[in-house]
């Protein structure tokens, strides 16, 4: 908690005298509206060559959902140089996607930058037509056709890397559900950078290491409209519940989450990914030329069960 009149901690060194607006226990920070914005931003940057994520001659795509963390991230990376345009994926979801399209599309007038927009209705049916005909979770399906669908429109439009805006609560609540489980496979690929690989662009994290609260604070102070809202089918998800579980345990110890994500990173991953360790092969997809591990691949099974399989081989 913020305690009334604590001034910030960087104007304090400068012998400047503004109060602090934001207090970031597991940093032991305390900011005014400006320097949190800096270290944000600084943060983002340092994540990036950290991990070698790209560099400003690169083209690259940012995958805008309208929430908080992808449009606080496209527009760090545009602050910080980068060659950034976005791609949303129109997931036909009633209200939540009009919103989140609209949102998303003024945000892209409002930085110059292009958005472009897949649309899912077009392409292969809408979630909500899925989830009535696929039996799977509406939310595990969606993940593989936004994974899918990010893919291959990157590649098509020229791009050398996918960003993501997932945040350090997103890849905690998915490393401790992998683990829970122990998901080898799933482990195996949970790292900030997938290179390029067998038909797979690279995909990058840059928000990797901070936090969802950290992303809403920068959205605010950087004046960013953003949807609040979840996905309907969000409700019950598991990673909801992993994430109100690992906020109580932030809060006994803060950077508990920074911890334990960076020593899998730093401990486990490495392990997992030894040399001599059986990965499964991957093939090419025999109606999409997409990536796939059997035959047919995931999206084109689906694309099938809902009656808009291709007309031939
Ligand atoms: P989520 O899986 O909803 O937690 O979103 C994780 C990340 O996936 C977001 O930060 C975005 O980068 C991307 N994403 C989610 N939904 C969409 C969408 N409809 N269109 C484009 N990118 C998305
Ligand atoms: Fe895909 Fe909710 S965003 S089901
Ligand atoms: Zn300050
Ligand atoms: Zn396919």
């Amino acid at each position: 908690m913020l305690k009334k009149g604590t001034r910030c901690t960087i104007c304090k060194s400068k012998n400047l005298k503004d109060k602090a607006v934001v207090f970031l226990p597991h940093h032991r920070l305390a900011l005014c509206k400006e320097h949190f914005i800096n270290w944000f931003e600084n943060r983002v940057e340092k994540t990036i060559k950290e991990f070698k994520m790209f560099s400003k001659e690169d083209k690259i795509l940012v995958a805008v959902s309208g929430g908080k963390d992808s449009l606080s991230l496209w527009n760090a990376l545009i602050k910080l140089g980068y060659q950034a345009d976005g791609l949303y994926i129109d997931l036909g979801i009633g209200e939540y996607s009009k919103d989140s399209k609209e949102i998303s599309l003024s945000f892209g007038e409002r930085i110059r930058r292009k958005l472009h927009i897949v649309t899912l209705e077009k392409e292969i049916g809408t979630i909500p037509q899925i989830n009535s005909s696929a039996n799977k979770p509406a939310c595990s399906a969606c993940g593989s056709v936004k994974r899918y669908y990010m893919n291959k429109k990157a590649k098509e439009l020229g791009y050398s890397t996918i960003v993501t805006g997932h945040n350090l609560d997103d890849e905690v609540a998915v490393l401790f559900g992998n683990t829970l489980s122990w998901d080898i496979d799933y482990l195996k690929r949970q790292y900030p950078v997938l290179k390029e690989e067998n038909g797979f662009i690279k995909k990058v994290k840059p928000l990797c290491k901070t936090t969802e609260k950290e992303s809403a604070l920068y959205a605010v102070f950087s004046n960013i409209e953003y949807i609040e809202y979840e996905c309907p089918f969000s409700q019950g998800a598991s990673s909801i519940r992993y994430k109100e579980i690992w906020s109580q345990i932030e809060q006994q110890s803060p950077g508990s989450k920074l911890r334990f994500y960076l020593g899998f990173l730093k401990k486990v991953y490495p392990l997992l990914n030894q040399e001599n360790q059986d990965t499964k092969a991957i093939k090419q997809c025999i109606l999409c030329k997409e990536p796939s591990f059997n035959d047919i691949c995931g999206i084109c099974k689906l694309k099938q069960k809902l009656h808009k399989a291709p007309a031939k081989l």
